[in-house]
């Protein structure tokens, strides 16, 4: 564990420098960043503890597919959260420094009272960020809409977490729709697929795909 987290510090450094000397489009939210390696392994499934993983999560052709029905059981037998099915991504655990997910998220029509993705780990309280989808909008918990209509459409999707500064700013196709203090904490990592919230459908999907994880350089 500490030989491989030493190569990707090293791996990192030189992307850096690589990234500085190229350059890259001044909107992109991605500019400054480097992309950190990811692979299967990174990539643990929550699903209902009683079904295999399966019957709600699908890799096909790039693409994590994501369902759960209102109805299923939590991810284990002790658990008193709402079903869901979500990658929890691992090997990135954080607590300081300034990091980005970037993924190209799609949800169909009819799937509602969904959390999409999250941003594990806030002082009191067990997230920092979550977005979430109601009727076809795409909110910060239930408190902001960001898009009107989400469904049926690929959409990228920037979360950027600044822990030194406190904050989070969250980009929908390139554009910034959000920018807000995080909630502390000092504990974090990136979840997507689906997260049963309030007033839930009966069957929720989403679909992923082109997950990264990237750090801002500090050089
Ligand atoms: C994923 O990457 C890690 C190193 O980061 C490596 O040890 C592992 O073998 C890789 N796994 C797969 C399935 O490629
Ligand atoms: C979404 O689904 C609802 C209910 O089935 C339907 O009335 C509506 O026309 C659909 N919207 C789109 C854009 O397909
Ligand atoms: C975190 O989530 C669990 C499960 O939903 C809940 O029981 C607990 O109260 C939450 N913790 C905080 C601090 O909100
Ligand atoms: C977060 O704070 C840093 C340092 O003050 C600032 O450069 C950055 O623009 C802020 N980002 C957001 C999303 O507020
Ligand atoms: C949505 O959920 C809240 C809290 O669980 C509940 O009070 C409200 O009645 C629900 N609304 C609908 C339309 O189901």
């Amino acid at each position: 564990m500490g030989s491989s987290l030493l190569a990707v510090s090293i791996f990192t450094i030189f992307l850096c420098i690589y990234h500085k000397a190229i350059g890259s489009a001044p909107s992109d939210p991605t500019e400054g960043f480097v992309s950190l390696p990811l692979n299967s392994s990174n990539f643990h499934i929550h699903k209902p503890w009683n079904l295999p993983e399966n019957q709600r999560y699908r890799f096909i052709d790039g693409i994590h597919w994501f369902w759960v029905f209102s109805t299923d059981k939590p991810l284990s037998r002790n658990s008193n959260t709402n079903p869901r099915s979500e990658i929890r991504i691992r090997g990135y655990d954080y607590s300081s420094g300034v990091w980005q997910f970037q993924g190209y998220g799609y949800v169909p029509n009819g799937t509602s009272g969904v959390c999409i993705m999250q941003l594990f780990g806030a002082k009191n309280a067990n997230t920092t960020l979550m977005m979430r989808v109601y009727d076809g909008k795409l909110m910060y918990y239930r408190r902001e809409v960001l898009v009107p209509y989400i469904y049926d459409e690929w959409f990228r999707l920037n979360v950027i977490h600044d822990v030194g500064a406190g904050n989070v700013s969250v980009f929908i196709n390139g554009v910034l729709k959000l920018e807000v203090n995080d909630r502390g904490g000092a504990f974090h990592y990136f979840k997507c697929g689906v997260y049963a919230q309030d007033n839930d459908s009966y069957y929720m999907e989403s679909r992923w795909k082109g997950i990264k994880v990237l750090k801002k350089c500090d050089l």
